[in-house]
C-alpha cells in the first residue's frame, strides 16, 4: 500500500511524531510505501467556502498555497494515518486545516484504510476528536478504520507506544 501520514503537530521531535515514526518503521518493514508530511510546517489556510472547487473548476482549490503538494498525495494513497496532538480536546488546527481543504478534491477515490494517532497531555481527551475522524472521514469518506491509537503523559515517548506503533506498521495488510 502506498501510506500517507499526515502529521499536525508543529513539534517535530514530539510525541505524535515518535508514534508516526514507529508506526512508519514497522509498515516500510512490512513492505509498504510511506510517505510522511507535516501539515504543521506548511502555509495551509482555512477553507473559504467560496465555492470555486463545485461551481467553477471541480475538484479545484482556488487557495494555491502549500495544499497544492498534499493534494497529489492524498490522491495516490491508499491509507491514510491521520496524526495530531490534542489541543482544546480536539485535532490541532493546521491538521484541521489541511482536512477542511479537502472539501475541493471531495471523497479521495483510492483511499480504503485510515487511522488516528493522537498524543495528549491528560487521558480521557480524545472523545470529540474521536467523534469527527469516524464522522467526517470513516464514514463520510466510507473507509476501513485501521485503528486509533492515543498516547499520554508518562506514555509519551515510551518504548511501550514505540513498540505499540511499530507493531501496528508491521501488521498492517
Ligand atoms: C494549545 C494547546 C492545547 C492543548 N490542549 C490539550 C487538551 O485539551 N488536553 C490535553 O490533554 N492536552 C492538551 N495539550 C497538550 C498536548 O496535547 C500534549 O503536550 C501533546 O503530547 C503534544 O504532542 P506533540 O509533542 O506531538 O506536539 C495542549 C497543548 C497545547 C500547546
Amino acid at each position: 500500500m502506498r501510506i500517507l501520514i499526515l502529521n499536525g503537530s508543529p513539534h517535530t521531535n514530539g510525541a505524535t511524531a515518535f508514534m508516526t515514526e514507529a508506526f512508519a518503521k514497522g509498515a516500510a518493514e512490512a513492505g509498504h510505501e510511506v510517505v510522511s508530511i507535516n501539515v504543521a510546517h506548511m502555509n495551509i489556510r482555512g477553507c473559504m467556502a467560496c465555492e470555486y472547487c463545485r461551481e467553477k473548476e471541480k475538484g479545484v482549490c482556488c487557495q494555491k498555497d502549500d495544499m497544492l503538494r498534499v493534494y497529489p498525495e492524498i490522491l495516490s494513497a491508499d491509507m491514510i494515518v491521520f496524526a495530531s496532538p490534542i489541543y482544546y480536546f480536539t485535532l490541532s488546527a493546521q491538521l484541521q486545516a489541511a482536512i477542511h481543504r479537502t472539501y475541493s478534491i471531495d471523497i479521495p477515490k483510492n483511499v480504503r484504510k485510515t487511522a488516528l494517532i493522537m498524543s495528549s497531555g491528560s487521558p480521557f481527551v480524545y472523545g470529540p476528536a474521536i467523534a469527527q475522524y469516524y464522522q467526517s472521514i470513516v464514514e463520510y469518506w466510507g473507509v476501513e478504520n485501521a485503528g486509533i491509537f492515543t498516547s499520554n503523559d508518562k506514555q509519551n515517548m515510551s518504548e511501550k507506544k514505540r513498540d505499540e506503533l511499530y507493531r501496528f506498521g508491521k501488521n498492517l495488510r
